[in-house]
């Protein structure tokens, strides 16, 4: 069966910071000068409109502001890039438009701003509400900033807010990250993002690790912190993701139902279908802001002279059919309710017999089923994810 056309949705990165966190292997730079701003804000307009033809006639069903940190520009930058967006692609009725937004870099004027500029959710990269945790993490906030950034939220009119917050930090106790969650639910967000921490290469903390909770006790804060989300009415339906009914990310959950994504900014990925080739790219964008700003410069001239397109000094492949189990499953088995059977089918161009001999031993195993025309992991499965994927790591 020929590839069908999946959503698409799209991402867009604002690459700076005003400090660098310890934990973060994000491409995200300290901005030690007043951002580039006009100049990036026409460089995301050159780019999409690179790309415009990826969008094969579709419209934008949501979009994602992410960073570093995009509350650093001004809401007026942030109407300017939506409605290029809008003008270049357009949107569906119903388009999520989502911007991540950091305690202690924007003041209510600002927040009603990107209100009006047309964002519609607000993600709310808090962290913890612990001074103390704060100051360890390297957060520029504290816990004050953060209470008062989620009112400003309400007071701008955000009716769809997520919070981060990040569990299993240097020390932690299970009381500890309760409280944590304890707080984040009596600000009533409609959706709760809860990382456990990770220690990654590139990092402060991998060349210079804190002491982490042990196995145990990580293990404590996780059983802990899903019973009080799971009775504050917050369904868990990715690893991480909590929400209010009818209130999951839609962004997300197009990236894990293996939609397609066009990315525009500083080390931006896309993935597209493209049926009429049979064939799924990937495509990436130069990693550095400012090697992204020169290549939409030398682009300019280049597409001016000889109508000559690429990729922003970044990078495309194609995905193999070997490759196209694991990219597929890795992404929707992080959801608890999987993805519809013919996802694999519309979404891959593989039948169900590309998942043997594997998908039988597993189920074998209990630890994936395939229930009500849906490809998911059982409750032993979830725990176990990575065990799942090796099965198709090396094929
Ligand atoms: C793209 S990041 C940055 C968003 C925003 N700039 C901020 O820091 O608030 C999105 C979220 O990923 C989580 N995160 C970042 N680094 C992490 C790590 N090493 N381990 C676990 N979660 C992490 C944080 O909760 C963060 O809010
Ligand atoms: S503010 Fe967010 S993106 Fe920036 S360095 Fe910290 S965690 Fe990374």
């Amino acid at each position: 069966m020929p590839l069908i056309l999946p959503p698409l949705s799209l991402y867009i990165h604002i690459p700076w910071c005003i400090r660098k966190c310890p934990y973060c292997d994000f491409n995200s730079h300290q901005a030690n000068q007043e951002i580039p701003e006009q100049e990036y804000v026409a460089a995301l307009r050159f780019d999409l409109e690179q790309d415009v033809t990826l969008a094969q006639g579709r419209k934008l069903a949501s979009i994602f502001f992410g960073g570093g940190t995009p509350s650093m520009l001004s809401a007026n930058a942030i109407k300017t890039i939506l409605r290029d967006a809008q003008a270049i692609i357009g949107f569906t009725d119903d388009i999520e438009i989502t911007l991540e937004a950091n305690p202690g870099t924007f003041e209510q004027e600002k927040f009603s701003g990107f209100r009006a500029a047309g964002v519609n959710r607000l993600s709310i990269g808090i962290q913890s509400f612990n001074d103390k945790q704060l100051h360890h993490l390297g957060r520029v906030h504290n816990r004050d900033q953060a209470l008062g950034a989620v009112a400003m939220a309400r007071a701008a009119g955000f009716n769809n807010v997520n919070i981060d917050i990040m569990h299993g930090l240097p020390e932690q106790s299970v009381a500890d990250a309760e409280a944590d969650l304890t707080q984040a639910i009596a600000l009533n967000p409609e959706h709760i993002s809860w990382y456990q921490l990770t220690i990654e290469q590139n990092t402060a903390f991998y060349s210079a690790p804190p002491v982490l909770p042990e196995e145990d006790i990580l293990a404590d804060i996780q059983d802990a912190g899903l019973a009080r989300l799971a009775r504050a009415g917050y369904a868990q339906y990715e690893i991480s993701a909590y929400a209010r009914e009818k209130k999951r990310a839609q962004h997300n959950l197009n990236y894990w139902q293996f939609g397609d994504y066009l990315g525009i900014g500083a080390g931006a990925h896309s993935k597209i279908t493209q049926p009429d080739q049979n064939r799924i790219m990937r495509m990436w964008k130069t990693r550095l802001p400012a090697h992204y700003l020169l290549a939409a410069q030398s682009q300019k001239i280049s597409t001016t002279l000889s109508g000559h397109q690429n990729t922003f000094g970044g990078g495309s492949e194609l995905l193999t059919a070997a490759s196209l189990p694991l990219e597929f499953l890795m992404n929707i088995l992080r959801l608890n309710e999987g993805a519809p059977t013919r996802y694999l089918n519309e979404r891959t161009g593989l039948s169900l017999s590309a998942l043997e001999p594997q998908w039988s031993a597993l189920i074998e195993q209990k630890l994936v089923e395939t229930e009500g025309q849906f490809l998911k992991t059982t409750s032993l499965g979830q725990r176990f994810l990575n065990r799942v994927l090796q099965q198709y790591t090396n094929q």
